[in-house]
């Protein structure tokens, strides 16, 4: 297949990148904004043109002659949209739009939109499923649940072959570092303060990248148009349970959590049913400790690339966002 990949610059699209690059012919289209770096496709067989989903010139002509398009591209962090939410709507809404268009103009057989748990809101217990209302909290997960009808809409309107893939919240190698785990990670290596927002009680459905791109690949082969597939993690886990793990694996004891100021609109619990997604053949192959250990031994292995990151955009992100709470020292 010749695959057009947006966003695979980024943490999730450079793993499923790594994953089909040897079968497929894989172009990549990439905005590379804060989270997008050229590093993460060193040593893969891609072709990567630099520019923006919401650019309809650039799209028709990075898609020209693709069977399918697999859709990373995002601003991912809930925290930034709460900042501020223009560029979430710019990406997953009008840049979403733009993809479906070209992908229906240009004859695209196939087009797979990368989603995430987040849409379905927060779930005291049981699990969502893919017939769950969306009931989205944050700019991020309601930009992102835009995504998602319109790939409906495109579907039922214009029979354009349209899936969905919700993931759970991914950790591993390559994840920007404002995410939980990985800034959890490195600030342990460092000795530095781990901020843990409100009571630390909140309950992520942990998922590692490797089976979530697993996953995507084989809903794009064999799910049925126009539905969504839920890919949900292993194991879930309280977030300070995540922290205190990290802080074993990284020979750290834990007076270096800090309790801060709760996100506003925090969801509680994200839970997802995979059964759909099983039915296909899909199982999750790593668990929670083993992933987080591999994880952990890759930043420490792997300065060359987080160093640059920390000395840079995301130094000034970081005190505009946590310098207040943590305070000096
Ligand atoms: P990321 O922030 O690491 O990467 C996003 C990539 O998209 C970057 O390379 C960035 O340069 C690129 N990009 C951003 N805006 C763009 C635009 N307008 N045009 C072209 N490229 C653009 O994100 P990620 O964690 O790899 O997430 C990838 C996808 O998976 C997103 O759609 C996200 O919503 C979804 N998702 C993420 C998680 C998670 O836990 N990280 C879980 C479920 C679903
Ligand atoms: P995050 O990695 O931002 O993913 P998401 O918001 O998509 O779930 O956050 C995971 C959980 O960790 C979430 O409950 C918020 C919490 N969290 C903290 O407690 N401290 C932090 O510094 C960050 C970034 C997140």
């Amino acid at each position: 297949m010749k695959l057009l990949v947006t966003g695979a610059a980024g943490f999730i699209g450079s793993t499923y990148a790594r994953l089909v690059a040897d079968e497929h012919d894989v172009t990549v289209l990439d905005k590379l904004t804060y989270a997008g770096r050229r590093e993460n496709l060193d040593g893969i067989a891609v072709e990567l043109v630099e520019g923006a989903i919401e650019d309809p010139a650039v799209v028709r002509e990075a898609m020209e002659g693709a069977d399918a398009v697999v859709n990373f591209a995002a601003e991912s962090h809930v925290d930034r949209s709460i900042a501020g939410q223009d560029p979430f709507t710019l990406t997953h809404v009008i840049g979403t739009g733009v993809l479906l268009e070209a992908a229906r103009e240009l004859g695209v057989s196939r087009y797979l939109q990368v989603s995430t748990d987040e849409v379905y809101g927060s779930i005291e217990s049981g699990s969502f499923t893919e017939e769950s209302p969306l009931d989205p909290s944050s700019p991020y997960s309601a930009t992102k649940a835009a995504g998602d009808l319109l790939c409906c809409a495109h579907h039922h309107t214009y029979g354009l072959e349209t899936v969905i893939c919700r993931g759970s919240n991914n950790y591993g190698p390559r994840q920007y570092p404002e995410k939980l785990i990985p800034l959890c990670v490195l600030n342990a290596l460092h000795g530095d303060r781990l901020p843990v927002y409100g009571d630390g009680r909140q309950v992520r459905n942990w998922l590692y990248v490797e089976d979530f791109a697993r996953a995507i690949h084989l809903v794009l082969e064999r799910g049925d148009p126009g539905r969504a597939y839920n890919v949900g993690g292993p194991d879930e886990c309280e977030n300070l349970d995540v922290v205190r793990r990290i802080l074993a694996l990284t020979d750290r004891d834990e007076s270096l959590i800090e309790h801060v100021t709760d996100r506003p609109g925090h969801d509680r619990r994200y839970s997802l049913s995979s059964d759909r997604v099983r039915e296909l053949g899909w199982e999750a192959a790593t668990h929670f400790a083993e992933g987080l250990e591999r994880t952990v031994d890759w930043y420490r292995d792997n300065e060359w690339w987080w160093e640059p990151i920390r000395s840079g955009e995301y130094r000034a992100y970081y005190e505009r966002h946590y310098g207040q709470a943590l305070g000096p020292g």
